[in-house]
């Protein structure tokens, strides 16, 4: 493991928190010294830190009596013999609280149709359909894959699988066949939910077809049925004795149906992340830790309240919209926004109409959406949000890269109208919650870093050995004790899940795989992937997913890909391209670019598409044959070379891979 991060300039403007948008909440951290005793208390006896919120925020059907088990370290198990059922604790438990008529979700479609649903229509809905589901046999442990829009339907399919300890995968429906594929085959799914199509910008997206042509990849010979949710009027294939309609499989069912109650550890679901080799990993988490964390961390980070409208603007597909939109929001009893579309769908002004017509008080999205959204109000002043009446937010928040401080800046003064807490949250597909974000009207805030981690969270920076950085210093983020909502395992998977997680060099400890430095307050600032993933829009992706679609182009013979920054998504995927063939040139290069590109996009989907590709007759490489991607990184980003590059086999090969395409 090397320790390449290079630590950036520190902007060093600090925000006091605005305290007058705080709202009352029991175990919201009201200031610095509750905070501060908060993290002495998890420092002192973190065991009794995490079983006093375990019993405080989780209804439990046999209370646990260990609170953690180190023995199979690092498949750590939290509340191991406890039971309890996920859907219980984020529905169940709002009929008799009060909530029961309360508005849980406000759903807005693609074309702008809003659809309310009360606590309790979405309970009788999830039990009618989880009875259906235990009808046609399916039961706790099976596993499932959702391939679903963004709708009240996915929330109910989530929560019926919870419901009856079905253990689901969702998979972001932007994917193609083929990713789907992986994942059916990965989990050994015996259901498939999904719809006939999505609509997004003005236009349908097939989604059954997918699924039909994922399974006739072969392979899929554990599907019994596929459960579709008629989104249109489009006309899909069908297989009778396999097919069902997701309204039939609900309509005759009864209102009740009774929880399975699982152990704590049952895995709620399985999540697919990229690593930067080899294919995806299947993030497994668990029921109880994961809900626990996903709750606690919901009520600091956005110190939830009753009367708030909370908008995460994020795909179901991504674990954001796992734990802030099928999860917590619930558990939580609050009232939420789901949209269906795009911020761009009619005009880029679609936010923030949205958060004006339905009063969002908690808005929450990435940096990608909010540089897309200031590039596209600076060209037209009727989409700019000064145009929109932002009045009820409070709080906003943002997720998946960093943001940089000149875009931290424009979303406090115009979408935050400078009265608002920004909440910065870093933390991953492995993490299940929040892990370093400020908290909301009261941690200072510095554009650009996450600032400090939430109690019971001990991330360090840290050196090779596993000794920690000076402040100012770059190193590897790492967490240094486990906690509830921590990943469980990689599907099938223990030894990659060890050594991707918890290298031996490292003392046990997590290592996320991101660099960041503190700063002399302690504060946290990332400096991005360590290894070769790119972040594009806010996702993650594999540059060896990309590469090996690429090289399975009967034209490629060689793919390297690489980031480079990029003003709208973040990072840009240039891909370095070696044809079979002589290297092209003029109207062929651009030709074949195109196919490449669409070809990608047919692989594994168009969030994937190379931005540049640059077709040369060699990639630099070293005497060993590795791939010298440092090298493509800086031509990719136009930079001098002036690292040392002796150890570079061809390095003229430089000069022919510099025409961007
Ligand atoms: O590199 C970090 C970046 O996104 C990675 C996690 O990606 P994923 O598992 O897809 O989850 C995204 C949503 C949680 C991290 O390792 N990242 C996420 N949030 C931030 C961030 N980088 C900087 N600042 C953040 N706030």
């Amino acid at each position: 493991m090397s320790n390449h991060i290079e630590s950036v300039l520190i902007e060093d403007r600090v925000f006091n928190p605005k305290k007058n948008n705080i709202k009352d909440n029991n175990f919201f951290i009201k200031d610095l010294d509750v905070y501060k005793s908060l993290c002495l208390e998890s420092e002192n006896d973190y065991k009794s830190f995490w079983k006093k919120y375990a019993l405080d925020f989780l209804i439990w059907h046999k209370l646990f009596t260990n609170v953690l088990d180190e023995s199979e370290a690092p498949h750590y198990k939290w509340f191991t013999d406890g039971e309890m059922n996920v859907s219980f604790n984020c529905l169940d438990v709002n009929l008799t609280n009060g909530n029961k008529h309360k508005t849980a979700i406000i759903f807005e479609s693609d074309d702008g149709k809003v659809e309310k649903i009360s606590y309790i229509e979405l309970f009788t809905r999830v039990c009618k359909f989880a009875n259906g589901l235990k009808k046609l046999g399916y039961c706790s442990g099976d596993r499932c894959i959702i391939y679903m829009p963004m709708s009240i339907e996915v929330v109910v399919a989530m929560q019926a699988c919870a419901r009856l300890g079905i253990i689901i995968s969702v998979v972001f429906g932007g994917f193609s066949s083929k990713s789907l594929h992986e994942r059916i085959v990965d989990i050994g799914a015996s259901l498939v939910i999904t719809a006939d199509s999505q609509k997004r910008g003005g236009k349908y997206i097939p989604l059954k077809v997918a699924v039909d042509d994922a399974i006739e990849m072969g392979g899929c010979e554990s599907i019994k049925n596929i459960i579709v949710y008629k989104r249109s009027d489009k006309c899909v294939s069908w297989d009778i004795d396999r097919d069902l309609w997701m309204s039939d499989v609900e309509d005759t069912q009864s209102e009740y149906c009774e929880p399975t109650f699982v152990n704590s550890e049952h895995p709620l679901f399985i999540l697919y992340t990229s690593g930067s080799t080899g294919k995806p990993k299947g993030v497994q988490h668990s029921s109880a830790g994961y809900l626990l964390w996903s709750k606690m961390s919901m009520n600091w980070t956005f110190n939830a309240s009753d009367s708030d409208v909370f908008w995460c603007t994020a795909d179901i597909g991504w674990i954001t919209g796992h734990t802030y939109i099928s999860y917590a929001p619930l558990a939580l009893g609050m009232t939420q926004v789901i949209f269906e579309g795009i911020p761009t769908y009619p005009d880029s002004g679609r936010f923030w109409k949205m958060i004006s017509d339905h009063k969002v008080t908690v808005f929450y999205t990435a940096p990608t959406a909010i540089r897309s959204l200031i590039k596209s109000s600076s060209s037209d002043q009727e989409v700019h949000p000064k145009n929109f009446d932002l009045s009820s937010l409070r709080i906003i928040g943002s997720v998946g890269e960093a943001i940089n401080p000149e875009t931290w800046l424009w979303y406090y003064k115009n979408v935050g109208r400078e009265k608002c807490s920004v909440v910065d949250t870093w933390w991953q597909t492995e993490t299940g919650g929040h892990m370093i974000t400020p908290i909301p009207g009261v941690t200072p805030l510095k554009p650009g870093s996450c600032t400090l981690p939430l109690p019971g969270i001990s991330a360090s920076v840290v050196d090779e050995t596993g000794e920690d950085v000076l402040p100012g210093k770059g190193g590897f983020l790492v967490i240094k004790r486990p906690w509830p909502g921590m990943i469980r395992n990689i599907w099938n998977d223990s030894e990659r899940f060890k050594s991707s997680y918890f290298p031996e060099e490292l003392r046990g400890y997590y290592l996320a795989g991101d660099g960041a430095q503190k700063d002399n307050d302690n504060y946290f600032w990332i400096l991005g992937r360590i290894d070769d993933v790119l972040n594009v829009s806010g996702h993650r992706l594999g540059t060896m997913e990309i590469e090996s679609a690429l090289v399975s182009h009967e034209l490629v013979s060689e793919a390297a890909v690489v980031g480079r920054p990029d003003i709208t998504t973040g990072e840009a995927v240039v891909a370095f391209v070696v044809l079979k063939d002589k290297q092209p040139e003029g109207e062929e290069a651009i030709k074949i670019a195109k196919q490449l590109r669409d070809w990608v996009a047919k692989e594994i989907g168009p969030i994937a598409k190379p931005k540049d590709i640059r077709f040369g007759d060699n990639l630099p490489k070293t005497r060993s044959g590795k791939i010298m991607r440092r090298l493509l990184r800086l031509t990719a980003n136009g930079e001098q070379i002036t690292q040392d590059i002796s150890t570079v086999e061809n390095i003229h090969v430089l000069k022919s891979l510099s025409t961007v395409l």
